[in-house]
C-alpha cells in the first residue's frame, strides 16, 4: 500500500517502474494548492489546526467556517482524504453485463468503470494517452473506447488497440500506451476504488470489506445492505453548499427532522434514535411509528443510516434502500447522487413506488434548502464556529475528527 506517499508520488513511481518518462509517457499533474497572499500550505495547516480532535464532544468547537469555504482546503481533502483509501464511486448494476461502463469525476480525477467481455472488473483514468482527450462519455454499453479526438482505440482490458496514423514514429511501443489502471473492487452491491495503491492485483474481494468498513463490515453486512434489492432509480441533485454540509446535515442524529421535516418526523419515534461510531463509519437507528392497518408505510419498523466516511450513505428502511453520495464539485458546491433499490416482492407496486419516491423527494427538497441556507451562513463574516449538541451530534463530531485526521497526518 502507498497510503503515506503523495498520489503524484504513486503514479511517478508506477510511470518510472513501467515507462521512462520521455515524451509521450504519461505525466500527472501535481495538485494545486493556490490561495492568495500566502503559502496555500501554511494557511490550509492552520485552518485545519483550528479544530482540535482532542476536546471532548461536550466542550468541543466545530470546525471553522473556512473549512466549508476554502479553495485550498477542498484541495488538500482531494488528495488526502478523496484521492487516498477505496471510496465508493458506482454500483454494480451501472456494471451488470459485459461492455458496460460508467464514467465519472473525483476532483481532478477522470475514471472509467467497465466491464470487459470476459465479465472482468476494470477501472482506468478516463484520458487518452495520446493528447489527453477525455476518452469514454457518460455510461451505456461499448465493445472498445474509441477516442473521440484522433480515434486511438483501446480495449476495454486498457490495451491500446489501434493509434491512428503514427507511421514514422518512433521509440514508440503500443503496449507502453495502455490506460493507466485504477485499483477497483466491489463490495456488496457497490463499486469502490482506489486511486493511491500501486499494487497490480486489481480485485480485492475479500478483504476490501475490512479494509473500507473496518469492525462495521460485519454489521452492514448482516442487517443493513442487501444485493438481492433491484434498481428502481437514480436522482441526482446539484446542491450550493460543500460537500461537508450535506454530510453534517445527515450526521445530526435526527435533532432537525423535527423542525425541518413535518412529514418524515411523524413516521419515526425520534426518541429511540441511536449512533454508534466505528472507524469510518457510524451508524445511527430509530425505530419508525407503527403504521395504522392499510396506511402507506414507506418507512417500515426499523430505520438504519450508515455513513461510510467521507462522502458514502447507505439508508435502509422498510422494503427501501438507497445511497446517497455526496462529491465535491468545488468548495461550495457538490454533486448528490441518490439510488433507489426496494423489495422485489414491492415492485409491481407503481402507486407504493410513486408514493415513496415523491416523499423521499420532499425531504430531499427540505434538505437542500437547509444546506443552501446553512452555506451561505458559513459565508458570512458573523460565523467562524459553533458548538456541538452532545447526546446527538456525536457522529457529526466523529466525522470532523476523521477528516482532521487525515489532513493533518
Ligand atoms: S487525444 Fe485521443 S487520439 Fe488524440
Ligand atoms: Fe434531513
Amino acid at each position: 500500500m502507498a497510503t503515506g506517499r503523495s498520489l503524484a508520488a504513486v503514479y511517478y513511481a508506477r510511470a518510472s517502474r513501467t515507462v521512462p518518462l520521455r515524451a509521450g509517457a504519461w505525466r500527472p499533474r501535481a495538485v494545486a494548492v493556490a490561495a492568495a497572499g500566502e503559502p496555500a500550505s501554511e494557511h490550509v495547516r492552520r485552518l485545519v489546526a483550528e479544530f482540535d480532535p482532542a476536546v471532548p464532544l461536550d466542550s468541543a468547537v466545530t470546525p471553522p467556517s473556512g473549512w466549508y469555504t476554502d479553495p485550498g482546503f477542498l484541495q488538500l481533502e482531494l488528495d488526502r482524504v478523496f484521492l487516498r483509501g477505496w471510496q465508493a464511486v458506482g454500483h454494480i448494476w451501472q456494471v451488470k453485463n459485459p461492455n458496460d461502463f460508467f464514467t465519472g469525476r473525483l476532483g481532478n480525477v477522470e475514471f472509467v468503470i467497465c466491464r470487459d467481455a470476459n465479465g472482468k472488473l476494470h477501472a482506468f483514468h478516463n484520458v487518452c494517452r495520446h493528447h489527453a482527450s477525455l476518452l469514454a462519455c457518460g455510461s451505456g454499453q461499448k465493445t472498445c473506447f474509441q477516442c473521440p479526438y484522433h480515434g486511438w482505440t483501446y480495449g476495454l482490458d486498457g490495451t491500446l488497440l489501434k493509434a491512428t496514423r503514427i507511421s514514422g514514429i518512433k521509440s514508440f511501443n503500443k503496449n507502453d500506451f495502455g490506460l493507466i489502471p485504477i485499483k477497483v473492487a466491489t463490495w456488496g452491491p457497490f463499486v469502490l476504488v482506489r486511486f493511491d495503491d500501486e499494487s497490480t492485483e486489481d480485485n480485492v474481494y475479500d478483504a476490501v470489506g475490512n479494509e473500507w468498513l473496518g469492525s462495521a463490515s460485519d454489521l452492514l453486512g448482516t442487517n443493513g445492505i442487501d444485493t438481492s434489492l433491484p434498481h428502481i432509480c437514480r436522482r441526482e441533485y446539484i446542491i450550493n453548499c460543500n460537500w461537508k454540509v450535506f454530510c453534517d446535515n445527515y450526521l445530526d442524529g435526527g435533532y432537525h427532522v423535527p423542525y425541518a421535516h413535518g412529514a418524515l418526523a411523524s413516521g419515526l419515534q425520534l426518541q429511540s434514535y441511536e449512533t454508534l461510531t466505528y472507524e469510518r463509519v457510524s451508524v445511527q437507528r430509530c425505530e419508525s411509528a407503527p403504521a395504522e392497518p392499510d396506511d402507506f408505510d414507506r418507512l417500515g419498523t426499523k430505520a438504519l443510516y450508515a455513513f461510510v466516511y467521507p462522502n458514502f450513505m447507505i439508508n435502509r428502511y422498510g422494503p427501501w434502500m438507497d445511497t446517497n453520495l455526496a462529491v465535491p464539485l468545488d468548495s461550495t458546491r457538490c454533486k448528490v447522487v441518490f439510488d433507489y433499490f426496494l423489495d422485489k416482492s414491492l415492485l409491481d407496486d407503481q402507486s407504493f413506488i410513486e408514493k415513496s419516491l415523491k416523499d423521499s423527494e420532499q425531504v430531499q427538497i427540505e434538505d437542500i434548502a437547509l444546506c443552501e441556507g446553512v452555506q451561505r451562513g458559513l459565508e458570512s463574516p458573523a460565523y467562524s464556529v459553533g458548538r456541538y449538541a452532545p447526546s446527538v451530534e456525536m457522529a457529526m463530531h466523529h466525522f470532523h475528527c476523521l477528516i482532521h485526521g487525515n489532513l493533518s497526518g
